[in-house]
């Protein structure tokens, strides 16, 4: 069975003593989270560490960096490579954020060289898509997002395949208190499954998780993520509240 996921992005926020207090709070709140479920912390490079530290030993948790660079090594001021977050045992990457995509102009080719940097360092993906309002508006966000899909992902072979996860994040709905209905996310996740069953059959396809990001809240994560192909959600702003996170934690499917 896919692993049913509540992954948090902090962005840029939180000091470093926030960081390890919201960490703190999390772990030692009433959350039950099963075999089949996973929380995983998306942090600032920083505090990457640090939150490693404080979730070790719990196999609930698993803590991601935000990006990694698009090349292996070299004069890339201020970068951080794949291979240094494998070097930290740090298990999970987001690629293609819609942020990253927008303020740091990360187009296809950026991107999919970061995902194979980060599959070759043995980096689990959580790979981001998503539509604009406008292509949205114009019905048009199942092609908008299978072809983000296909220019960045499609190109991997089944085994790599299996260490990506989805989150489809609505770029209208981010940060904006603006949710996709239940319906408009299971719509869209059940075309992106169906687009990943096409290219590497039914089997790989049930089994990658496709979480839907996008004002996420403790009052409406169990709604979302009660649809048979949402898998979980990307979380930012309400990843900041220790109740907020715990809440959408104990909203995953079981
Ligand atoms: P939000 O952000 O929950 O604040 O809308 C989600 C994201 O950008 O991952």
């Amino acid at each position: 069975m896919r692993k049913q996921i509540a992954a948090a992005n902090w962005k840029m926020n939180l000091s470093l003593a926030e960081a390890e207090s919201l960490t703190k709070e999390i772990i030692k709140s009433e959350i039950s989270v099963s075999s089949d479920q996973l929380v995983l912390l998306a942090v600032p490079f920083p505090y990457l560490e640090k939150v490693q530290i404080l979730t070790a030993g719990n196999p609930a948790f698993a803590v991601a960096a935000q990006n990694c660079a698009a090349t292996k090594n070299g004069a890339y001021t201020g970068e951080v490579s794949a291979q240094m977050l494998m070097g930290m045992s740090i298990p999970y990457v987001l690629i293609g954020h819609s942020e990253r995509r927008e303020y740091f102009h990360e187009d296809h080719n950026i991107l999919t060289s970061k995902v194979d940097l980060a599959l070759e360092s043995n980096l689990n993906i959580i790979f981001c898509c998503g539509e604009p309002l406008f292509i949205r508006e114009a019905g048009n966000q199942n092609s908008y997002v299978e072809a983000q899909l296909k220019e960045s992902l499609f190109h991997l072979s089944e085994p790599a395949m299996k260490n990506v996860i989805i989150a489809y994040e609505p770029i209208w709905a981010i940060g904006t208190g603006k949710t996709a209905s239940s319906e408009q996310a299971q719509e869209i996740h059940a075309h992106i499954r169906h687009v990943i069953s096409k290219q590497y059959g039914e089997t790989v396809a049930q089994s990658i998780s496709i979480l839907y990001g996008g004002s996420v809240k403790a009052s409406n994560a169990a709604e979302i993520f009660s649809k048979p192909d949402v898998d979980g959600g990307l979380v930012g702003g309400a990843s900041l509240v220790a109740t907020e996170f715990t809440g959408i934690i104990n909203s995953l499917k079981r």
